[in-house]
């Protein structure tokens, strides 16, 4: 709330058995179930009074719950109910930040959630954040992970090159996410390597490890080295492109929602599966998750009637991801850190020659560790403004 914002207050309120009906002094209305409300009791039988967590099971609230009688006590509602002869006070501040009826249900993964971009959206400037800022200053990691959540990335500046330097700056905001590859991968020229990521060919544009369950949230790639021609990284926000495709063929964008398909990953050690569908939505039909990886798609075992049509919708996205307007490039030089959201943008990066190095460390993380350190932030200095 501004400073110039009128308080909202409880005008006045009525109840039935089934139900209480606040009015606020904005005009809006909460209407709150029974069942609700004896849910959500905050007092120190129905709550952990440290933890704030839940004492009571569902089916501890008797199934023909209802409200007995509602009174008011300065800023508390009190709710006697029957027939348990239960008694909740509520804060009125309590109930105007919680209602259902007035806090719509955000879904920060979402593309709701989220600043959809192209190419133009930047003007040049992508969002950076020197390392050091990030690790010492409060503000700077919260606007560095606040741009993470909006736009899916963040490029870290004179990060120190040390190997291993990449598992330090995930502990700044999280905890490694280990797989078959280790703690961190090299990203450089291998012989025999096992996956066409540690070739110099070039890559097109994919989310990493479609194959596992759950995905890697994050992904990192810190430069070490960068002597060759080419190379340069790409990225692409994989939300901004199923919406297009949802606006240019909506039966398009329902197939990828509703196919689920085969991904595999296999080496002498690993024989990784998975059965997931290409977009993944929320109850509200908005895009949470994009798996795009060409590569690691497995052997195709559709319904005969759908491998048509999902063939059509698979290539049509491919098309809308190559254009170029959608698309940042960049090269990644030593001391720079590029994170990004592995459920969202995708990568790529161009050949490179075989003369020179180029090398590159990369780590996994998960994004309910950096979810949780930009709320702690975002908690922190809404206390400080306090
Ligand atoms: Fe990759």
């Amino acid at each position: 709330m501004s400073i110039n914002e009128t308080p909202i207050k409880l005008e006045k309120f009525s109840f039935t058995e089934n139900q209480l009906t606040i009015i606020w002094s904005d005009g809006r209305t909460s209407q709150l179930a029974a069942i609700w409300l004896r849910d959500h009791c905050q007092m120190p039988q129905s709550r952990d009074p440290v933890s704030g967590q839940r004492l009571l099971n569902i089916t501890d609230i008797p199934v023909d719950i209802r409200i007995a009688n509602v009174a008011q006590n300065d800023v508390m509602l009190v709710v006697d109910f029957a027939p348990d002869s239960h008694q909740s006070e509520f804060s009125i501040s309590w109930l105007l930040d919680n209602c259902y009826c007035l806090n719509v249900q955000m879904d920060v993964r979402s593309e709701s959630g989220k600043k959809l971009w192209q190419k133009s959206s930047f003007g040049g400037k992508l969002p950076r954040c020197n390392y050091d800022l990030f690790c010492d200053s409060p503000d700077s990691k919260q606007s560095a992970l606040q741009s993470f959540k909006d736009f899916g990335f963040v490029i870290l500046d004179d990060v120190p090159g040390n190997e291993g330097q990449v598992l330090k700056v995930i502990n700044q905001f999280g905890f490694v996410r280990e797989t078959n590859y280790g703690p961190l991968f090299e990203v450089r020229t291998k012989v025999d390597a096992n996956n066409l990521a540690f070739t110099n060919l070039g890559l097109g544009c994919h989310l990493d490890n479609p194959y596992r369950d759950p995905v890697p949230g994050i992904q990192l790639l810190h430069c070490l080295q960068s002597s060759t021609t080419g190379g340069e990284s790409i990225l692409q926000d994989g939300f901004m492109a199923a919406n297009i495709l949802r606006d240019e063929n909506p039966q398009h964008f329902e197939t990828l929602c509703r196919q689920w398909i085969n991904y595999r990953f296999q080496d002498t050690n690993t024989d990784l599966h998975s059965r997931v569908p290409m977009f993944e939505t929320n109850d509200k039909n908005e895009i949470i998750k994009v798996r795009y990886n060409n590569r690691s798609i497995g052997t195709l075992k559709l319904d005969p009637d759908q491998v048509t049509e999902f063939y059509a919708a698979y290539r049509h996205y491919a098309e809308i991801i190559e254009r170029e307007v959608l698309q940042i490039q960049f090269k990644l030089n030593p001391g720079e850190l590029m994170m990004f959201d592995n459920t969202r943008v995708l990568h790529a990066r161009n050949g490179y020659s075989k003369g020179g190095v180029r090398h590159l460390q990369g780590a996994y993380s998960d994004l309910d560790g950096l979810y949780s350190t930009l709320n702690t932030l975002k908690t922190k200095t809404l206390r400080l403004a306090d």
